[in-house]
């Protein structure tokens, strides 16, 4: 097969790709960082004449016209996490949330409904015909596989990922070329208090240890705070930018993984061009597919895993929210559960869940006597084994909701305990 000559006869336009979409379908595009940029700004050119497009999406980075409010019944995102747009765009009714643990979204979704289209985003072809899916694979090689239509849209400044993340041209239907550039999120300087939490959480991190490391400020700062430590491994949902420095120090080595030894595993990257050139070509980041990496069974086979992630609320009891703000719907449960849970499965695992004690600006108490109406569980009281603020750690897993209104008490923040053991006491939480 002359895999040049090929890829010139699958080679279309972008008007061409987005003229192939019919009301009534549903469109699955690849996730954030590989978000294709050209094909989902393209389809603005039809937006006047398509009814009731699903794109089926996670973590939307890009501010995209088809989506704005008066595309309503033209256009919705059903997404497993939202992202910035989705956040501003809820409240018109064109994004909805699909429940779901990140290990099972793509074979869930696949279960229920036929995707039509997927669209994703790889890099250049190699001279054997193969595509890099580059920064995402959490669900995007399952698309490649299922959906009736399958175009890539290729883009030179996306890096060359290793690990499962190859697709051969034959494999493929269409493709498109567009070279924007990269989305990323900042790297914040981490607060006073998130400094503080870093220094408990280090504390907990013996040397030889494997971490997931989850979205948002914290982890970033806690990945500034393991400088000390030795042979840490990686084994996450989401590669980031602080990943790469304690990788750089010498502080990640990967030696002595029980999984994947002297590789870093995860599912998707997101971050700064940083963590985009580190991750090109780089025997040592491994991606592999969501279903694989964030599988609590696996995750659980690693030595010493501790997986730590962020939150909105936690309650006396235990219970985690970290998708919604009331009813206002912020994010996802994403790996959360999947990474908690499979890190107590694992030899001498941990799981962590991490927030500042309070919010905007100290007015408000992350920590609450029970989670307001509207709230998200999304991790169960049940399976909670540490919550960790800038006021110490409280340990959980089998502890009494009496013991437990104790240790969390004593991590709130000192303005809010009386109001909480106040409020403890009169809803007989013991
Ligand atoms: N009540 C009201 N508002 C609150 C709040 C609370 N209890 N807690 C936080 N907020 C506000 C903050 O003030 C901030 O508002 P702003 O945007 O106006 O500044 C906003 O909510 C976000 O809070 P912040 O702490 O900055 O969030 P973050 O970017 O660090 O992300 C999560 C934290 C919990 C939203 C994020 O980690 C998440 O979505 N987690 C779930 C998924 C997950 O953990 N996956 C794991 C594998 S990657």
């Amino acid at each position: 097969m002359d895999v040049r000559e090929l890829y010139k006869r699958k080679h279309i336009s972008i008007e061409e790709a987005v003229n192939m979409v019919q009301s009534n379908q549903k469109v699955c595009t690849a996730m954030a960082a590989s978000e294709p940029q050209g094909l989902l700004k393209g389809l603005e050119g039809r937006k006047d004449e398509l009814e009731n497009v699903s794109l089926v999406s996670c973590l939307m980075m890009g501010d995209y016209d088809i989506l704005k409010p008066e595309m309503k019944g033209r256009f919705i995102n059903e997404t497993w996490f939202y992202g910035p747009g989705d956040r501003a765009n809820h409240p018109h009714g064109n994004v909805t949330y699909i429940p779901n643990n990140l290990h099972e979204a793509g074979k869930k979704k696949l279960a229920n409904d036929k995707i039509n289209i997927f669209w994703g985003t790889a890099s250049p072809m190699d001279k054997r015909g193969f595509f890099s899916l580059s920064l995402g694979l959490t669900y995007e090689k399952m698309m490649v596989e299922e959906a009736d239509l399958v175009i890539l849209e290729i883009n030179e400044n996306l890096p060359w990922t290793l690990g499962d993340t190859h697709v051969h041209i034959s494999e493929i239907d269409y493709l498109v070329e567009h070279n924007a550039p990269l989305l990323e999120i900042p790297v914040v300087e981490p607060q006073a208090e998130e400094r503080i939490i870093g220094n408990y959480i280090a504390d907990m991190i013996e040397d030889g240890s494997t971490l997931q490391l989850g979205i948002g400020g914290i982890p970033n700062a806690i990945a500034q705070s393991l400088t000390g430590k030795k042979d840490l491994g990686i084994h996450t949902e989401m590669f980031t930018d602080g990943m790469v420095d304690l990788f750089d120090a010498g502080v990640i080595t990967g030696r002595r993984k029980s999984l994947w030894r002297g590789k870093m595993v995860g599912t998707f990257a997101l971050g700064t061009k940083k963590l985009y050139d580190f991750i090109d070509r780089n025997l040592a980041v491994e991606f592999q597919q969501g279903n694989i990496v964030n599988d609590p069974c696996i995750i659980g086979r690693n030595y010493k895993m501790v997986s730590i992630n962020t939150a909105l609320q936690v309650d006396l009891t235990g219970q985690v929210c970290s998708e919604a703000i009331g009813n206002r719907h912020y994010s996802g449960t994403g790996g959360q559960a999947d990474t908690h849970r499979g890190a107590q499965r694992s030899e001498g695992g941990k799981g962590i869940i991490t927030l500042r004690s309070t919010a905007k600006r100290g007015e408000i108490s992350t920590i609450v006597a029970q989670l307001p109406a509207g709230a998200k569980v999304t991790l169960g009281r049940n399976d909670i084994d540490y919550v960790v603020t800038e006021y110490g750690i409280a340990h959980l897993k089998g502890r009494s909701v009496r013991d437990r209104v104790e240790a969390i008490i004593n991590i709130a923040h000192p303005d809010y305990r009386s109001e909480l053991r106040a409020e403890a006491e009169r809803i007989q939480l013991w």
